[in-house]
């Protein structure tokens, strides 16, 4: 999934909208962009939608994103949108593979309790959104395998934190937000998981988000989320291989495979040894991954 596209899960119209965005992925939104007074309207608007959207011929993944095990409304927003049969739950304020794998056994409960065969609702969890969640960051494997992507907030973190800001007068993220964004890559990659970067909340700044989307191409995420429609196809563009990083992915394996005992080889004067090749593997996996 290269864009996973946020929208409240109280407002039919922008859910209508994020069918037509072109995300590959929809987040219907439960926790943050929902006042505590409309969790349940957003749990019955998010479930209605999710029946009739399921059906549509070509559509994006659709996940549901609920509330954290803290608040005591993660059994009734479960209760209410598994039945509907979304394709994921983006699990918030994760602390931890413990917590994922809490999760996983409260959406299990209700796959038998509806007739869905088990395991087939995927996880994404948001892994940096508490102070104690960045000691647990290594924590992700083995612990769900309904679990396929991490990412990393810095909102809520901050709060926690008590920070006054999470990025400096440049739009930069300051240090406790860049080492929250480097445990959430490093803990996907430990757990063999897709790593997604954060929403770029300046949503009319498009250069700004081209930008921060190349620095976390550069770093090894292979998606961003989104918060508005215009983000979608900024975030398709920079995380979908190029044609030129396609052929050189082939290249690599292609002389590998010519040479099964090599170790390294040189390709047009540039050395390539192990490491390249597993890098042009997956490179190759996430372009089989968009055609799919
Ligand atoms: N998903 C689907 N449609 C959206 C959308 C979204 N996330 N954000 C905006 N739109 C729609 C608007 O409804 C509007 O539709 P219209 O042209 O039919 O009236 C159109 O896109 C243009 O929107 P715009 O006027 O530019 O923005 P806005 O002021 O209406 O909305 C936000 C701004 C931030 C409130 C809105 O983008 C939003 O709700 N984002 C998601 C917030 C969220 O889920 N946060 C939680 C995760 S951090
Ligand atoms: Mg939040």
């Amino acid at each position: 999934m290269r864009s996973l596209l946020f929208i409240p899960g109280d407002s039919p119209k922008k859910l209508d909208k994020g069918m037509g965005s072109g995300a590959d992925a929809l987040l219907l939104d439960l926790e943050d962009s929902i006042s505590p007074q409309r969790k349940a309207e957003a749990r019955g608007i998010t479930a209605a939608f999710l029946k009739e959207a399921r059906s549509a011929k070509s559509r994006p993944r659709l996940f549901v994103r609920i509330n954290g095990l803290a608040t005591g409304l993660t059994d009734d927003d479960l209760d209410a949108v598994v039945a509907a049969h979304p394709d994921g739950i983006m699990f918030p304020k994760a602390e931890g593979g413990a917590a994922v794998s809490r999760c996983d056994a409260k959406i299990t409960a209700r796959e038998a309790m509806h007739g869905i065969p088990d395991s087939t609702l995927d996880i994404v969890a948001i892994a940096t959104e508490t102070a104690a969640a960045l000691f647990l960051a290594g924590t992700y494997g083995g612990s769900s395998k309904r679990l396929k992507g991490l990412t990393w907030g810095a909102e809520d973190l901050s709060a926690e934190l008590g920070a006054e800001a999470n990025r400096d007068a440049q739009g930069n993220f300051l240090a406790p937000y860049q080492l929250a964004r480097s445990l959430c890559l490093a803990g996907a990659a430990a757990a063999q998981l897709q790593a997604i970067d954060t929403v770029y909340v300046d949503f009319r700044n498009e250069a700004g988000l081209r930008r921060e989307c190349e620095e976390a191409r550069r770093d090894g995420f292979t998606g961003k989320m989104a918060i508005h429609p215009a983000q979608v196809a900024v975030i398709n563009a920079v995380f979908t291989p190029t044609a030129e990083a396609i052929a050189r992915a082939e290249a690599v394996v292609a002389a590998f495979a010519a040479e099964p005992g090599a170790g390294t080889i040189g390709i047009g004067g540039v050395m390539y040894d192990r490491p390249h090749l597993e890098r042009a593997k997956q490179l190759l996996a996430r372009v089989r991954g968009v055609a799919a």
